[in-house]
């Protein structure tokens, strides 16, 4: 698969860990990781210093869901070989950049991010009123630059934040510009592809800057996209060289909008742990039969002779997220005429749900059978992700004059 990848280009999303994750998760966002996973370079991981922001009070839980979450994601399919997980926590480069970029940051902009109000009044129970929840937006953004991510999956709710991440990284290289020794850092650069590809790269260059030669730029720049020894910061110097611009120290992201294929609950709202309504990737059979099976439906189908609307139904949602076109026909027929029972309508949606969890449970007890594999796939997570965070600090350190030798 790793030809189809998309070179240097970078694709970066969290989760919080705050409990179990639900189909919700899984169909709105794992199944888009797992998609991306093949397409782009991909790191995801476990945003435990987010959950904190909210959860200081009782931790417990943060610790408890880091690996139950990990395997959670593996059992859903996302391979460690193809995407870098990781725990948050493991990479210290987060909180550094949190705290640099902390420095330019005004607090209005912290201040008028929508979710910022709303979540303290949502969470009325917990006192947000704190320094890290106000700052919750920032340490997103470090997340995100400390990669140079192009791509930030993300559901609709969290577009502000991918939004206010533009904005820093705007102010960031506004006031840090561009590199000032970018020329001789580019020629460093250079130097490390070897003397062919050099040669052929300067060539193409002055092609193109001197003659407007097109054909050479697109030439030199897949001829700079294909150097496996040239770190992805170098990379961006060279293409800029090439182009004349220079280089921008932090890249800004763009949200790449999950579609937001909203999961129904079993009461007919949005699949959320909040309303009590979700079915976890661990459901047992037995669970998912039961749960299902006390679902609500169409308050006027009292008894089993009395016709029913699907479309006062919340089990008609989950006829829509899981059923042939086949079956929904059968069961708006049915269910007006009252030629099906609830139990039996509901039995299609519990067979589709058990199956599509099957192969998942399986993978999560496998997984559970050996601790050391998570912990293992982790720890190698976190040291390719401490390695992409450190080029891009060191070069923010140094656009912050923070070398002093
Ligand atoms: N705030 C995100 C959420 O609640 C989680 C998150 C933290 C994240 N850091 C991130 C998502 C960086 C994308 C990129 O869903
Ligand atoms: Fe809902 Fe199906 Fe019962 Fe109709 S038959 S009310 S759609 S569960």
């Amino acid at each position: 698969m790793a030809s189809a990848l998309v070179p240097g280009t970078r694709v970066v999303s969290g989760m919080r860990p705050t409990g179990r994750l639900h189909l919700g998760h899984y169909h709105g966002v794992l199944k888009n990781w797992v998609r991306l996973q093949h397409e782009y370079e991909c790191l995801f991981f476990v945003a435990d210093w987010h959950a904190l922001t909210t959860h200081y009070e009782g931790p417990s839980v943060v610790a408890q869901s880091v690996r139950e979450m990990v395997v959670d994601w593996l059992a859903a399919g996302i391979d460690p070989h193809s995407a870098t997980l990781f725990v948050q926590s493991d990479v210290p480069q987060h909180a550094e950049l949190h705290v640099l970029l902390s420095m330019i940051t005004p607090l209005s902009w912290l201040e008028r991010v929508p979710t910022y109000k709303d979540q303290q009044e949502n969470l009325r129970e917990r006192d947000l009123d704190t320094y890290g929840f106000l700052g919750y937006p920032l340490l997103q953004t470090a997340d995100i630059l400390a990669y140079r991510a192009a791509f930030v999956p993300v559901g609709e709710d969290q577009v502000p934040h991918v939004e206010f991440s533009r904005e820093v990284a705007r102010r960031f290289n506004h006031l840090y510009g561009r590199e000032t020794d970018f020329a001789e850092r580019a020629q460093e650069a250079l130097r490390k592809m070897g003397r062919k590809a050099a040669k052929a790269y300067e060539e193409l260059r002055l092609a193109y800057r001197e003659r407007g030669d097109s054909e050479a730029l697109g030439t030199a720049r897949a001829l700079v996209e294909r150097q496996p020894n040239v770190t992805l910061g170098d990379k961006e110097r060279l293409l800029g060289y090439l182009e004349g611009s220079g280089r921008l120290i932090l890249p800004e992201p763009q949200a790449l909008l999950t579609s937001q294929s909203r999961m129904p609950g079993l009461d007919g709202r949005k699949m959320a742990k909040s309303y009590a309504n979700t079915i976890s990737l661990r459901e047992t059979p037995e669970d998912v039969t039961k749960k299902i099976r006390t679902m609500p439906t169409d308050t006027n189908r009292v008894r089993r002779t009395d016709p029913g609307e699907p479309e006062r139904c919340p089990v008609w949602a989950l006829h829509g997220a899981y059923s042939s076109v086949d079956t929904r026909a059968w069961v708006e027929r049915g269910c007006r005429s009252a030629g099906i029972g609830c139990l039996e309508c509901k039995q299609p949606v519990i067979d589709a749900i058990n199956a599509e969890l099957a192969p998942m449970r399986a993978r999560a007890e496998e997984l559970e059978q050996d601790p050391l594999r998570v912990r293992t796939i982790l720890a190698e997570g976190a040291r390719r992700a401490r390695e992409a965070a450190e080029e891009t600090l060191i070069d923010v350190r140094r656009a912050m004059n923070l070398v002093w030798d």
